[in-house]
């Protein structure tokens, strides 16, 4: 069998031992009440706030989006068919076909057999890249109305608009409400898409939090034809959702249960079905999860066993939790209140995100540490702190990054453990009984001049900058690499 060097992988180990550079956080997903943000019931925006405003404009600077983007087409031959690749399979070109140099990209993914190699990605999905595309403008949506509602600024909205526009609706570019070709395997068997692809829209959550923002918010370039174009589109692909075959088998998570795949198709659903004022379905598809997959993800003591059998046990278990929480958020904005809700064996999200704290990431799984944190500080919002655990768990674990985190402003409240907006200066606070001391940040400045460096202590991933990127610049070109490669959806 024939290897193809996963450039991806060698890049991002190569790279793995610079220092960590922030750049923006695609986080696994995202849904927030818009009315916590417009009525303010998050007064402690802390550094967050800038972080945002940046992330906004680094996300903006490669849109807009559109799918139709690609070399060849679908075997549908249409272009605004959505098209992405199984992650983990590969052609063997020995088999068919003798001479692989002669043979283009799409030959090779037509005519060569492939086969899985579980845990290796290919890194050939790049060159049909509909998915990384989708995944950067939902977060371009996502702190682009978010931008829009802490400053006012029109522009941001108009931004938001123009990428609906471009991926939904224009003509010229729009996607076609259907995944029939997601994750295809290749070769002359894996012309059609597989049910594990249903799991590339899942970043609908954020699409949709920023689409509901602006709705409420009701900035001028936010018209009626924007909105009720967005609604028939996803009344079409809704119908799609649950309908299509593939989709019904990720749905009841078909081969794979009761993993991610299941979680993640509800965030999809619910929110679409939120998006187009549709909230009985989404409350019955909210309580359908709950009541159903959700039952056997958790055991007794937190673990998500089927997570932690997985290749990459703390990126699956941290994965998983963003999808239950998410779909937790999406039910309590339709009047669902499931976080005290126990699996069969007694437990809750929050069990398993205190069992997904207590096991730290495996040497091989370092770089993954932080996925864990978003969803530590949602649970610490949700269920209270009243010990500091939670806090205290992310400023060991960050110092100060901790609160210039984007979801640091939809996580509250959320003590900042003195650290946002203090001078510099060794501060201590306790946690679960232990002290620690940290470094406190400069006043996070933000915007074009870079940050006056600080204590060790300080997470370096968590001071980007548009000056710091020109300093930074290669190891920001290595940050785009890791990126990119985290784009790729796990199965
Ligand atoms: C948010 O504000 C709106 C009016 O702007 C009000 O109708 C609504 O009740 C408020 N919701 C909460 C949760 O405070
Ligand atoms: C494979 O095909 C290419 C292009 O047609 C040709 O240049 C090359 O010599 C061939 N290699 C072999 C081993 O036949
Ligand atoms: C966020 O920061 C911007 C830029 O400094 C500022 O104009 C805006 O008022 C801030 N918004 C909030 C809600 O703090
Ligand atoms: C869970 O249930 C307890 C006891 O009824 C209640 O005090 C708490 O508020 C609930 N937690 C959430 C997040 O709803
Ligand atoms: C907080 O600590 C106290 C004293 O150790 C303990 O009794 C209590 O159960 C803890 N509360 C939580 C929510 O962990």
């Amino acid at each position: 069998m024939k290897h193809r060097t996963p450039l991806l992988f060698l890049a991002v180990t190569a790279l793995s031992a610079a220092p960590a550079v922030h750049s923006l956080t695609g986080y696994a997903n995202v849904f927030i009440d818009p009315t916590d943000i417009l009525n303010k019931t998050y007064p402690n925006i802390g550094p967050a706030n800038k972080t945002i405003l940046n992330w906004a404009e680094q996300s903006a600077q490669q849109g807009p989006w559109t799918v139709s983007k690609k070399p060849f087409p679908p075997p549908s031959g249409d272009y605004h068919d959505y098209m992405s690749w199984a992650p983990y399979w590969w052609p063997d070109c020995s088999i068919n076909v003798h001479n692989t140099t002669a043979l283009s990209p799409q030959q090779i993914w037509q005519q060569c057999n492939y086969v899985q190699m579980d845990g290796q990605l290919n890194p050939d999905n790049r060159l049909i890249n509909n998915i990384g595309d989708l995944g950067s403008m939902a977060d371009a949506i996502l702190y682009n109305s978010l931008s829009y509602v802490l400053t006012g600024t029109t522009e941001y909205a108009a931004r938001v608009v123009t990428y609906i526009n471009t991926w939904f609706l224009n003509g010229d570019t729009k996607m076609n409400p259907n995944l029939n070709y997601a994750q295809m395997q290749g070769g002359p068997n894996g012309q059609v898409g597989t049910h594990t692809g249903i799991l590339d829209l899942k970043c609908m959550s954020k699409i949709v939090t920023g689409v509901l923002l602006l709705r409420q918010a009701k900035p001028g370039p936010w018209t009626s034809d924007v909105d009720t174009g967005l609604k028939s589109w996803a009344k079409e692909y809704i119908q799609w959702l649950t309908t299509a075959d593939i989709a019904l088998q990720e749905r009841k998570a078909v081969n794979i249960l009761p993993s991610n795949h299941g979680t993640f198709y509800f965030n999809q659903l619910a929110a679409l079905q939120i998006l187009v004022g549709d909230t009985d379905g989404a409350r019955q598809s909210i309580e359908e999860y709950f009541n159903g997959i959700y039952m056997a993800q958790v055991d007794a003591n937190g673990d998500q066993s089927f997570e932690s059998a997985r290749t990459r046990p703390y990126h699956y278990r941290a994965y998983n939790l963003a999808a239950m929480i998410t779909n937790a958020k999406l039910g309590r904005y339709v009047g669902v209140n499931v976080w005290n809700k126990t699996t069969s064996s007694g437990a809750t999200i929050k069990t398993a995100l205190d069992y997904a704290m207590s096991v730290p990431p495996s040497p091989a799984e370092r770089d993954y540490a932080a996925e864990l944190y978003p969803n530590v500080a949602a649970v610490a919002a949700i269920y209270g702190d009243p010990n500091n655990t939670y806090a205290g768990f992310l400023a060991k674990a960050e110092g100060a990054g901790y609160v210039k985190d984007a979801c640091f402003l939809w996580s509250q409240p959320l003590s900042d453990s003195g650290l946002a907006n203090a001078p510099p200066s060794v501060v201590t606070f306790s946690a679960s009984g232990v002290t620690y001391s940290a470094s406190k940040p400069a006043v996070w400045t933000g915007g074009p001049t870079a940050p006056a460096a600080t204590g060790k202590k300080e997470n370096a991933a968590f001071s980007f900058t548009l000056a710091s990127w020109r300093a930074y610049g290669v190891l920001y070109g290595a940050c785009i690499v890791v990126m990119i490669a985290s784009f790729v959806e796990f199965l």
